[in-house]
């Protein structure tokens, strides 16, 4: 679930959760790693199992990730289903007293699930089929809620699953209402950026794979919208960029598509 919100002083922060425990790698280098460890081979269009059991072998995070997904329930509905940024954050308030959190998406309508065959038994639009009709019937609500890191929690990165028992407070709550077309969001780009936060919030400077996805959705703004298309090896180039602090260097090299998307951005926020 990606959010996008539009905030009173003109700026703009997004939220961005999936349905996974944690990440499958805590750096640029275990994603490529995974990747190429659960690659299908090209005579049999599945992966090399013992490759990829030796990967997991190596990688216990990986391994623990996987694992939990082999029995985790595919969605029922979009509205029932809760969503994880993985990142952790430090929370700041006004006394600049700071910590550290993961936040979730949970539905007011409580967590269900199906077996994944039966998912996909059905049409392959059914999810978002289903959340429309349920709109048509009423909001579909969310909690924002932050789950807060005891000493010794991995803070930067998101392949650690944290204990469950740590401490939740519900922070906001999110309803929506109608569906709405792009057109009407006036933003037809639409991305969304882990690391674009509003006051009162940081990401963890350790981690690795939240400073890759900045680059890596500004190579795929680029490239979706008819911008520049990158070499191999340039994903690993931008995080650089992000990490060094030279934010302006990626923005030069997509500068047609990233301005378009900043202005469409704000301009919808000014309406
Ligand atoms: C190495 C790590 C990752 C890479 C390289 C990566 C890459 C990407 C790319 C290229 C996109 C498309 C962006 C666009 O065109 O707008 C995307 C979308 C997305 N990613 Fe990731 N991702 C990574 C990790 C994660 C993690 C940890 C999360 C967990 C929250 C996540 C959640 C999403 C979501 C929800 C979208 C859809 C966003 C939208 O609809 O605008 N990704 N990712």
């Amino acid at each position: 679930m990606a959010t996008k919100f539009y905030l009173p002083d003109g700026t703009i922060t997004d939220l961005i959760g999936i349905t996974l425990p944690a990440f499958f790698a805590g750096t640029p280098e275990e994603f490529f790693g995974f990747e190429g460890a659960r690659a299908p081979e090209p005579a049999t269009g599945k992966p090399n199992m013992p490759k990829l059991l030796a990967y997991l072998a190596d990688h216990p995070n990986a391994a623990r990730v996987v694992h939990a997904l082999q029995s985790q329930l595919a969605p029922l509905s979009l509205a029932q289903t809760s969503f994880r940024a993985l990142h952790a954050y430090r929370f700041s308030n006004t006394a600049d007293k700071s910590r550290w959190a993961r936040y979730h998406w949970e539905p007011e309508a409580g967590v269900a699930g199906q077996p994944v065959e039966e998912l996909a038994k059905k049409p392959h639009a059914f999810l978002f089929d289903e959340f429309e009709t349920r709109l048509q019937q009423g909001a579909v609500a969310f909690t924002r809620d932050l789950q807060f890191a005891k000493e010794g929690d991995s803070l930067g990165d998101p392949s650690a699953i944290w204990p469950e028992d740590r401490e939740r407070v519900t922070v906001g709550r999110l309803e929506l209402t109608r569906p709405i077309t792009l057109e009407e969001l006036g933003d037809p780009i639409m991305m969304h950026d882990p690391t674009r936060v509003t006051d009162g919030i940081e990401v963890s400077p350790d981690d690795q794979i939240i400073a890759l996805r900045r680059g890596a959705y500004m190579l795929s703004v680029a490239q979706r919208t008819g911008g520049r298309h990158y070499p191999r090896g340039s994903v690993r180039r931008a995080s650089g960029f992000v990490q060094t602090g030279k934010s302006e260097a990626i923005l030069d090299d997509c500068r047609p598509s990233v301005v378009a998307m900043k202005c469409a951005s704000l301009n919808s926020a000014a309406s």
